[in-house]
């Protein structure tokens, strides 16, 4: 087994590794692959000692590394649980990780995801006729709009389109103005003078933001309400745990804030990319099109429909892939020394599976570069090139994810033409994705018949 800093590095200064990482960070990724093979370590200032896998096996490897050897919930300095709660899902590991994972994938699931279908297409349908016609617009904006209200509506199940409306806003600009701010993940930052600091300005966003959820919390699970209602936040709350004991209201709101930080912007910016694919490729909006056409009625697309759509289904799957939001599909601390891929690295190391790199791979993909729903018609990618991750801490809302995007799609590409407004597209980070430069502008035009 070699030692850790035999791993290949890019070629290049620190400095130089700095300056193209913050210029383009997916190149640096895809480049520095390219480079190294399937292994490689980065010292960004600031960041410390990092080391990318970009092949399915490593990831798998990575995936599967036990929590005792590799820390995969709350990792020091990753963590946003001093805003969101503590004692989500995804800040635990092991038997906690599992016994919670467990309560949520009842409602999050393959199956339970097209429970959602109507919920989705209904407020994708409002959305869009409120989109300004013949003006450009961010559709970054509108996409994650679309997919926070259907997150709302899944977790606070029958909740009237007001209220799902209220509760997004109020999330929206916590998210914006907090979540978002610099201070909230910088703690030499995080000094409150009340209304007159940026950290107290976060903080008054999340009193609110507890406030107005814990309401919303309390009201549904007043005993007298609705015990008929059986979604997210009810199966929290009547969750045993091994001890016996229940979940508290806190950790419940917790959960629930942490789903929505986890699963909103990903999936708004990934519909977001994928948008703007089939603008550029108007060949694949046809083909799609011409499916939708020939298998969802006037009523628009509903749960029986989506098993007859694999080119949707391939469609949302590429645009996963050829353009990430995410540029890890895991990050975890070595806890005790992990062998991996030959070497062995100490404790302290940051390890990430790469995606983007992975995803670029011409063994696994025919096509790479191009935009081509075709690499995942009828076929799979093996387990280590998921965009959702892999082992236990795979993404809780994988399947969900997966139905919001195609019918929010598949709603937009039916009854709508989007006209790019800008030249080039690439990818700038917003806090903790990666969206398209001008939140990808676009022009809504009534869709020729
Ligand atoms: C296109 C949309 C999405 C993408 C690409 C995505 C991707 C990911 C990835 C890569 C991870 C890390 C997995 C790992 O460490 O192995 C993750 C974790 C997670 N995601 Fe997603 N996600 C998406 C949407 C969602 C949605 C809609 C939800 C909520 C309903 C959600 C909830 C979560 C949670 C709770 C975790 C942490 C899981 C844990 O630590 O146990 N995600 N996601």
């Amino acid at each position: 087994m070699k030692p850790s800093s035999e791993i290949p590095r890019p070629a290049g200064s620190l400095i130089s590794h700095s300056v193209r990482f913050v210029r383009n960070t997916m190149l640096f990724y895809e480049e520095a692959s390219r480079e190294c093979g399937d292994i490689f370590a980065t010292r960004i200032p600031g960041l410390g000692n990092w080391v990318y896998v970009c092949s399915p096996e490593l990831a798998r490897s990575v995936f599967e590394a036990p929590p005792e050897v590799m820390a995969g919930g709350d990792i020091e300095g990753f963590s946003l649980a001093h805003l969101l709660g503590e004692g989500a899902a995804s800040h635990l590991d092991g038997p906690a990780h599992r016994e919670r994972r467990d309560v949520t994938s009842r409602y999050l699931g393959a199956q339970a995801s097209l429970r959602h279908v109507d919920d989705v297409r209904e407020i994708t349908e409002r959305r869009l006729e409120r989109w300004p016609r013949g003006k450009p617009f961010p559709l970054v904006l509108e996409l994650q709009r679309i997919a926070l209200e259907s997150l709302i509506k899944v977790f606070f199940s029958g909740a009237d389109e007001d209220r799902v409306r209220q509760l997004a806003d109020l999330y929206e600009s916590f998210s914006f103005k907090g979540l978002r701010s610099p201070t909230s993940v910088h703690p030499s930052l995080q000094i409150d003078l009340g209304p007159w600091s940026p950290w107290g300005r976060v903080k008054q966003r999340q009193r609110e933001l507890v406030k107005v959820f814990s309401q919303e919390i309390d009201a549904r699970l007043a005993p007298s309400d609705r015990p008929e209602v059986d979604d997210v936040l009810q199966g929290l709350a009547r969750a045993r745990l091994g001890d016996g004991s229940r979940l508290s209201r806190e950790v419940i709101l917790a959960e629930i804030l942490d789903l929505l930080f986890q699963g909103h912007e990903l999936t708004g910016d990934s519909m977001t990319w994928t948008m703007g694919e089939l603008a550029t490729h108007p060949e694949v909006l046809a083909r799609l099109r011409q499916e939708l056409d020939s298998v969802v009625g006037a009523e628009g697309v509903r749960s029986a429909h989506l098993a007859a759509l694999p080119y949707l289904e391939a469609v949302v799957r590429e645009g996963l892939r050829r353009r990430p939001s995410n540029f890890f599909t895991r990050v975890g601390r070595v806890k005790q020394p992990l062998p991996l891929g030959g070497y062995l690295l100490p404790p302290g190391t940051m390890v990430a599976v790469c995606y983007p790199a992975v995803a670029m791979r011409e063994d696994l993909f025919a096509n790479p570069q191009g935009f081509a729903p075709d690499h995942f018609l009828g076929k799979q990618p093996p387990a280590g090139a998921c965009p959702f991750g892999g082992g236990p801490h795979i993404c809780a809302g994988k399947d969900l994810a997966v139905v919001v995007m195609k019918v929010a799609v598949a709603t937009i590409v039916r009854k709508a033409e989007l006209k790019l407004a800008q030249d080039e597209i690439r990818p700038v980070r917003n806090a903790y994705y990666y969206e398209p430069n001008k939140g990808l502008l676009v022009t809504l035009e009534n869709r020729p018949s």
